[in-house]
């Protein structure tokens, strides 16, 4: 049986789920997603997700059709929908079917497409090990704070990153850290946690924001600041974090290990940290 999944106004099998060949979504990647997990049922930072959802509307100029309200209800029976407890729904917005023209249509009604599938989080074994990535030269647009379909930099960066059985690609622009393909980065050297700051150059990741609110809690000292190359590479932790990530500990950069090449005692306390929100946020659910 297919999955249900949620495309213009209604539920339907998702392998029924068909739109034009010229939405501006497939023609131009004219359009912008979210990534949400759900645990226990219950979608984790809703609100956040919904406000990043409304700034990448806002940046590329194209009026959210649903409102908050309503994307919380059809989010909540999209969910219903399926058996998993931890699932992560996916949703995109384009701007819609139209003749083929860069510039905007005049008329024309966003497309609103939406799917859940069984939330994947990091097996044991690379939470307990951490994992290898590679590094690359962030080549991607000047526009990395949108989370725009038009992924096609992120999809050859993080192919790399699979044909060097590496997890991710750790992003350098103009010799500083900004990112990875699909995850943000953390830096811990000399007892303090470094990320680079929220601009126009990564996405502003929901899972960032949990990870400093926890070090906050935690009272380990942030530093949000351009990352230089040279100071990533010589890290004593390197973690990335992202929805379905989490938070992971990256032990080898480019085959050479990260500190002492074992996930690191402060990695160890926030992802501790991190489970021990999630179960709250379980614990709410009930
Ligand atoms: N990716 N940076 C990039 C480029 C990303 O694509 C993502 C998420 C993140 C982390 O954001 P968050 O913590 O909100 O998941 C950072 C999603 C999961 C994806 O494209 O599948």
């Amino acid at each position: 049986m297919s999955d249900i999944a949620y495309l213009n106004g209604e539920f339907l099998p998702l392998d029924q789920a068909r739109v034009s060949a010229l939405d501006r979504g497939f023609i131009f990647g004219d359009g912008v997603y979210e990534v949400i997990p759900v645990y226990s049922r219950r979608p984790f930072r809703l609100p956040e997700h919904l406000r990043r959802l409304q700034r990448s509307l806002d940046a590329i100029r194209l009026g959210n059709p649903v409102t908050d309200a309503e994307w919380t209800r059809l989010i909540h029976d999209l969910v219903a929908r399926h058996s998993g407890e931890d699932q992560s729904v996916y949703l995109q917005v384009t701007r819609g079917v139209a003749r083929r023209d860069h510039a905007f249509p005049k008329e024309g009604k966003p497309t609103v497409f939406m799917m859940s599938s069984p939330l994947v989080t990091p097996a044991r074994e690379q939470i307990e090990n951490g994992v290898a990535c590679i590094t690359a030269t962030d080549y991607r647009w000047l526009r990395c704070d949108v989370k725009s379909v038009s992924l096609l930099a992120n999809c050859l960066l993080r192919q790399q990153a699979a044909e060097a059985g590496a997890v991710e690609v750790v992003l350098f622009r103009d010799g500083c850290l900004t990112e990875a393909s699909a995850s943000n980065v953390f830096v811990v050297r000399g007892g303090k946690l470094l990320a680079p700051p929220k601009d126009h150059l990564i996405l502003p990741g929901i899972t960032y924001d949990v990870v400093l609110e926890l070090a906050a809690a935690k009272g380990i000292a942030v530093e949000l600041r351009a990352i230089p190359e040279q100071e990533a590479r010589g890290a004593d932790e390197l973690w990335v974090t992202s929805s379905s990530k989490e938070v992971l500990a990256v032990t080898t950069l480019d085959g050479k290990p990260v500190g002492n090449g074992r996930p690191g005692p402060m990695f160890r306390t926030v992802h501790q940290a991190f489970q021990e929100f999630k179960r709250k946020v379980m614990r709410h659910a009930a």
